[in-house]
């Protein structure tokens, strides 16, 4: 069971991390294991008080103030953290999910029609090596470290989820601009925009009415992998050798 999901769509956190690509945090204390419905069942309704509140839902705040406390000590870790909590191995086994669900749901259609997956599939295995090396390189830094030379590893690992940002943005939805988490228009399971590009072909790739959605199709290949590749080159400059 995964306890921490991909962000999905419906949230006021959607802007930051699919149009400007600022990693973001959402905690949410569900009722997963009682209702069906995750949120109280007169979430955004007008019947949404604190009488609400009070009465039925939390009387005592006791989940108010645990969630008041979580977050203080995550704005407080995040402020004390001396390298940023973000795990650039964790983000590329993402990205190496997309694409084994990519290959294993789609393979033998890319083929068919001889279109070849090697670039995406090179790109994702140099985002995961960019990320390892990175972290060997992160974990031998001591405590001792220059304030400039840790400066510049939070550096990368902020400009590494900006990596993902197309200006140009995700094809039919312009407002989203990031190209691994503006979950596609049906699944967070693989890359958005060449994920909705694979629905929009349909079971039949050799139909020739679909000339144009395999163009399309093609253009995602291409603009995926190069913003992974350009995620890989944002963890892999030589940081060490720079000082
Ligand atoms: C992956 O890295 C290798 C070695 O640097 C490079 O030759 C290759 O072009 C990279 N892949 C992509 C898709 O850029
Ligand atoms: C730095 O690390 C050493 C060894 O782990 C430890 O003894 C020392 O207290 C640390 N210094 C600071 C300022 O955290």
């Amino acid at each position: 069971m995964n306890l921490i999901d991909l962000p999905a769509s419906a949230s006021d956190y959607v802007p930051f991390v699919r149009r400007i690509g600022v990693p973001i945090l959402d905690l949410a204390l569900v009722h997963r294991y009682t209702y069906t419905y995750p949120n109280f069942p007169l979430y955004h309704t007008a019947y949404e008080t604190f009488h609400l509140q009070k009465s039925f839902i939390d009387p005592d705040f006791q989940f108010h103030r645990l969630m008041s406390q979580l977050w203080g000590n995550v704005a407080l870790s995040l402020a004390e953290s001396w390298i940023l909590p973000i795990d650039p191995s964790e983000y590329a086994d993402t990205v190496q999910e997309m694409y084994n669900w990519l290959e294993n749901g789609y393979g033998d259609k890319f083929e068919g029609s001889a279109i070849s997956l090697d670039a995406l599939e090179s790109a994702v295995a140099n985002f995961s090596q960019a990320a390892m090396v990175f972290e060997e390189e992160l974990s031998s830094l001591g405590n001792e470290t220059d304030p400039l030379v840790a400066r510049m590893y939070n550096d990368q690992l902020m400009q590494m989820e900006r990596a993902f940002i197309d200006p140009l943005g995700i094809p039919y939805r312009k407002f989203y601009r990031h190209t691994i988490l503006s979950s596609g228009l049906y699944t967070t399971d693989t890359f958005p925009a060449l994920g909705d590009a694979v629905r929009r072909m349909g079971s039949d790739w050799t139909d020739p009415g679909k000339a144009d959605k395999l163009e399309e199709l093609k253009e995602q290949l291409s603009i995926i992998t190069f913003f992974i590749q350009s995620a890989a080159n944002t963890l892999a400059k030589p940081a060490s050798t720079v000082f």
